[in-house]
């Protein structure tokens, strides 16, 4: 029986009691968006209508929606071993899916400590590296920095390293000691540029005026996205992480690439780091590792930073640090599954194929009324809108409110931007209906 065909699902009658994260609640509750079937490129309403994902979730599907040898691999793992402890006890697969992670990852990047989200691996990461530092005996290196318009999730690590003001505004002093970099988007600069633009890859000294401020032997790692994702797509100008390596290398400071969303195939190579050709210190990972399965993330480290921690009695822990659910069965048998389509399906190679007409496509929208910027890089693209008098935000809301009721499409907002990062398995076909649809939606809220 086709997807479309099954019968309706049980719509909930009380809608009150779940906390729907980053949503405004009243407003869904109203007019709710429920999902409940997916498959490859689609989703499925509770009426049963196909939605098209321009998102790939969010951002985390690159494999397609309820790919067979995904779910098989968690329903066989399900059956076989639910849970051993992560400390001091593992299992094989756990193993298994580290070797498989290091061996896409660039360079000597080649240990992998895994977590359950975005979030923790960027607490683990900023944590390792301080205390990196610390044990070998630079414990002043206590400082953080960031960038302006960086998300790093939601834990306090995440939100003072992130640059979003709401998170300034609502959750008080956050941590201690960390400064930011300017972002680096502009406008006038870069409107409408496809892939990475030709303007600003001077902002990366800006770092150096941060070093002469508070001195290099404060400071323990900067963290970057490549391409910053979350607050609207900004692909990294021409040149700017060449030229943070280059300052983080002169000071000893060690480089963490955010590589929750560009990671997995989204920017046409494993992680963005390959693209760019510049090695961090760390890989933050999560989302596409398991296709948006099951919850999985983790850091990868360089074998420096592992070998500074392989030191003192053989008992004792090296990194006292990780989570209930590190490396959690389920999640690494639909790791190492996820990785076998991405391999087999050479699905990394087709987004990197598959960008110059994605691109065409994305920038075939310029010049409809409202569209400000249109962004463009890897199978991702951004479009802003311009704001509506009664408030930022609400343009893009409507956008994506009529895209999902009326025109069978799912994307992210962000402010007044539309972003779309679809599965990695979408077709030269798909690419134009989606923005056909998008280009319909923007002109029926304009
Ligand atoms: C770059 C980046 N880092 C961290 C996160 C946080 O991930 P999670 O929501 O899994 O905690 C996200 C989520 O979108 C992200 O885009």
């Amino acid at each position: 029986m086709s997807l479309a065909a099954r019968p309706l699902a049980s719509v909930p009658n009380d809608l009150e009691a779940f906390w729907v994260p980053f949503t405004p609640n009243r407003a869904f509750k109203k007019a709710p968006r429920l999902i409940v079937r997916a498959k490859d490129m689609h989703y499925y309403t509770v009426d049963g209508k196909a939605v098209m994902d321009g998102s790939a979730g969010m951002w985390c599907c690159n494999a397609g929606h309820n790919r067979a040898p995904i779910v098989e691999a968690i329903q066989q793992q399900a059956a076989e071993l639910d849970y051993p402890p992560a400390f001091q006890f593992s299992h094989p697969k756990a193993f298994e899916l580290a070797s498989r992670i290091a061996a896409l990852a660039p360079g000597d990047l080649d240990h992998v400590f895994f977590c359950n989200s975005g979030s923790e691996a960027v607490d683990t990461a900023l944590k390792v590296a301080l205390a990196y530092h610390n044990i070998r005996g630079e414990a002043s290196r206590a400082r953080l920095i960031g960038r302006e318009r960086g998300y790093h999730g939601v834990g306090f690590g995440g939100i003072s390293v992130g640059g979003i003001v709401a998170n300034r505004k609502m959750f008080g002093t956050m941590l201690a000691g960390v400064d930011h970099l300017p972002h680096t988007y502009n406008r006038e600069h870069q409107a409408f540029s496809k892939g990475e633009p030709e303007w600003g890859a001077h902002l990366a000294d800006d770092l150096d005026r941060i070093v002469a401020l508070h001195d290099a032997s404060t400071i323990a790692a900067v963290i970057v996205e490549p391409m910053s994702g979350s607050t609207g797509v900004l692909p990294p100008p021409k040149g700017y992480l060449e030229r943070l390596r280059a300052i983080c290398d002169k000071h000893g400071i060690l480089l963490i690439f955010d590589e929750v969303i560009t990671g997995f195939g989204r920017l046409g190579t494993a992680f963005a780091a390959e693209r760019y050709g510049v090695i961090p210190d760390m890989i933050t990972f999560a989302k596409g590792v398991t296709s948006g399965t099951v919850p999985m993330a983790g850091v990868i480290v360089r074998k420096g930073i592992y070998d500074a921690f392989m030191r003192g009695p053989e008992h004792v822990i090296e990194l006292f640090h990780g989570y209930t659910y590190s490396a959690h069965p389920l999640a690494c048998a639909a790791g190492i599954a996820t990785l076998d389509v991405y391999r087999d399906e050479k699905l990394f190679e087709r987004a990197g194929k598959l960008e110059g007409k994605w691109a065409d496509a994305a920038m075939s929208l310029k010049g409809i009324p409202g569209v400000l910027d249109i962004r463009a890089i890897g199978l991702v693209a951004a479009i802003d809108l311009a704001s509506k008098p009664d408030g930022v935000g609400k343009r893009a809301y409507d956008s994506m409110e009529k895209a999902f009721h009326e025109h069978g499409l799912l994307f992210r907002i962000t402010g007044d931007t539309i972003a779309l990062s679809p599965p990695l398995i979408i077709t030269e076909d798909q690419i134009g209906e989606i923005f056909d649809k998008v280009g319909k939606v923007i002109r029926q809220v304009s």
